[in-house]
């Protein structure tokens, strides 16, 4: 149901047992071949300067200073925001929220915004801010990037990492061509911060910081690591926090004048490198024989040899990539590859704003295609905003999460953020091994049925999905999510939108909610008011749940929901 992405959240009177829960685990010394982004470096940091202090890390005395000019005043505040107390995190308190209605802002990797009208920020997203768990050796998000790494490496490859997730709109959705009616901008699918700045909804935010960076160094390509959130639906592969990896490889030719023969020395250049890349032994079973000329078209700046070249290098490294995590995944015993068999991948053309001509690689697993990532050939206009008006080639997105799983056979995206000791001590830096379930806990599921608006914008939330969506399998699409995939027929979403009854849920229940899902829906036959039926699974991946706790969960989710997106309960 991913129109954009998830939440997991708890409320504030549990705080004390999430605050020890949810401190942020010291980070590991980078290596030496990767650069961590501070946020001065980041893409277009804060040039709102009404919305910049200027100042670094806020002292004690600016804090209680802060909380004092922001006292609680009456009125009617909006939404989620009225549930801001303070929200502390991390060890250092380097991530905090400051609220109160009217003015209320956070401090991020040592930076400050203050939120606005536009802000939909849960206390509880902010929680998992700072966790980096992409630097913790032992931990398998941490061990699947080290692995993508291994692919896409030094020299050719400048690894990088991105820390402060707090990204302008411009870095997000503008400089990559997202169009302003894009469904990925809204506000139920993307979280922000205020109007100018987001919760970064995918790594390509740093694509033009990361061109720079190449255009100073003179590098040929790059990885980026972030965690990245959106707003969506609530089931076993999807959390609002997840982890993406982006690369990119840029050919540079002499000189942007297409006579015949500088075209064949520039396609020869890619021939050249492709020649270099392993060759493998899968399966390759389906490819798009052209793009779509008008969704998908050859760039006005590129000829059809030179991108042939590139697609075709592009092609064969993220085909080396599923290769090597597939044959790692079967060397440690993952179910559902078969020993004897090649792995079958497919092409398939896909829409991204920021690529063109645009595809996905999806691989069959258990029985079924599996959409792996997104990828495509670089708008000539960024490279050129980056100042690398001689270069062109490819980039491409993947989920971490998604990887992992299937890697480590991780059942519940929840568990990546589990303090428990018999998950976490269950991996190894650089192996590959089957995570053995611990015993699972009972489910208990309560409904929640309740009256919509039956204005024509209350539209049923089973019809907000990008009618494009390829997804052949049902789960979330390329590098996470369908938020970024450009589409003439995406629909905005309606005025009732689901993703808010999923982040409600995350705000109260947090990791205690299992799943979501719609399970009825009617119109009354006089009154035309739409009735909606969501049932919410609660499980813990640590213990056992009492009934009252079930309770209380499901009552103050109830009292949320009437609150909030007024709605009445049936
Ligand atoms: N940013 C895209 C996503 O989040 C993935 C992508 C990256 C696609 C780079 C093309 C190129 O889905």
């Amino acid at each position: 149901m991913r129109l954009f992405a998830t939440g997991l959240f708890v409320r504030a009177a549990r705080s004390a047992r999430l605050n020890a829960s949810l401190r942020c685990p010291k980070a590991a010394p980078l290596s030496p071949s990767i650069t961590r982004w501070s946020s001065s470096q980041a893409v277009e940091r804060r040039e709102d300067e009404t919305h910049n202090t200027g100042s670094a890390y806020p002292t004690q005395t600016e804090l209680r200073q802060y909380q004092n000019d922001n006292k609680p005043q009456t009125g009617s505040g909006t939404d989620t925001r009225q549930a801001f107390k303070e929200v502390f995190t991390g060890e250092s308190q380097r991530n905090e929220i400051i609220s109160r209605e009217g003015l209320s802002r956070a401090f991020v990797e040592g930076e400050s915004y203050v939120f606005d009208e536009t802000s939909n920020l849960s206390p509880s997203i902010w929680n998992y801010i700072g966790r980096r768990l992409y630097m913790l050796p032992n931990h398998p998000i941490c061990i699947t990037r080290k692995l993508i790494e291994s692919v896409f490496k030094g020299p050719t490859f400048k690894n990088h990492i991105a820390s402060n997730p707090v990204v302008t709109t411009e870095a997000n959705f503008d400089v990559l061509g997202f169009p302003k009616d894009h469904p990925g901008r809204s506000r139920t699918d993307t979280y922000y911060v205020n109007s100018s700045h987001v919760l970064r909804t995918h790594t390509s935010a740093h694509q033009l910081a990361a061109f720079q960076h190449m255009s100073k160094h003179n590098e040929k390509g790059y990885t980026i690591c972030a965690d990245v959130y959106r707003r969506d639906s609530i089931d076993h592969s999807h959390f609002p926090v997840f982890h993406q990896m982006e690369g990119a490889r840029l050919w540079k030719f002499d000189s942007h004048v297409q006579t015949g023969e500088e075209q064949s020395d520039r396609t020869q250049q890619v021939y050249a490198d492709l020649a270099q890349l392993p060759k493998l032994d899968l399966d390759r079973v389906e490819m798009p024989v052209e793009t779509d000329p008008v969704r998908n078209p050859l760039q006005p700046e590129h000829n059809q040899e030179e991108v042939s070249a590139m697609v075709r290098h592009l092609m064969s490294s993220l085909e080396g990539l599923v290769h090597k995590v597939f044959n790692a995944a079967r060397e440690g015993g993952i179910a559902g590859l078969d020993p004897n068999e090649k792995l079958k991948v497919r092409w398939v053309e896909a829409y991204f704003p920021f690529t063109s001509p645009s595809f996905e690689l999806e691989v069959f697993w258990q029985g079924d295609w599996l959409e792996l990532l997104g990828c495509g050939i670089v708008k000539q206009n960024i490279l050129n905003n980056a100042g690398l008006h001689d270069r062109a080639g490819w980039a491409w997105g993947i989920g971490i999460e998604r990887l992992a799983m299937l890697l480590f056979g991780i059942p519940d995206i929840r568990l990546f953020w589990s303090q428990d000791a018999r998950f976490l001590n269950q991996f190894r830096a650089g192996q590959i091994k089957k995570f053995e379930s611990f015993s699972k806990f009972p489910a208990c599921y309560k409904d929640v049925a309740f009256w919509i608006d039956a204005s024509p914008a209350a539209a049923s939330p089973l019809t907000t999905e990008p009618a494009n969506t390829s997804s052949t399998t049902g789960v979330a699409a390329a590098a996470g999510g369908d938020a970024t995939k450009a589409s003439p027929t995406e629909v905005q979403p309606a005025a009732f939108h689901e993703n808010d009854v999923m982040e409600i849920v995350r705000d109260v229940a947090g990791s205690l909610a299992e799943d979501v899902k719609l399970v009825d829906e009617f119109v009354h036959p006089t009154k035309g008011r739409k009735s909606l039926c969501y049932r919410i699974n609660y499980r813990s991946l640590e213990r056992t749940l009492t009934n009252e706790e079930i309770n209380r969960l499901h009552g103050d989710v109830c009292d949320r929901l009437v609150r909030e997106l007024r709605i009445e309960l049936r």
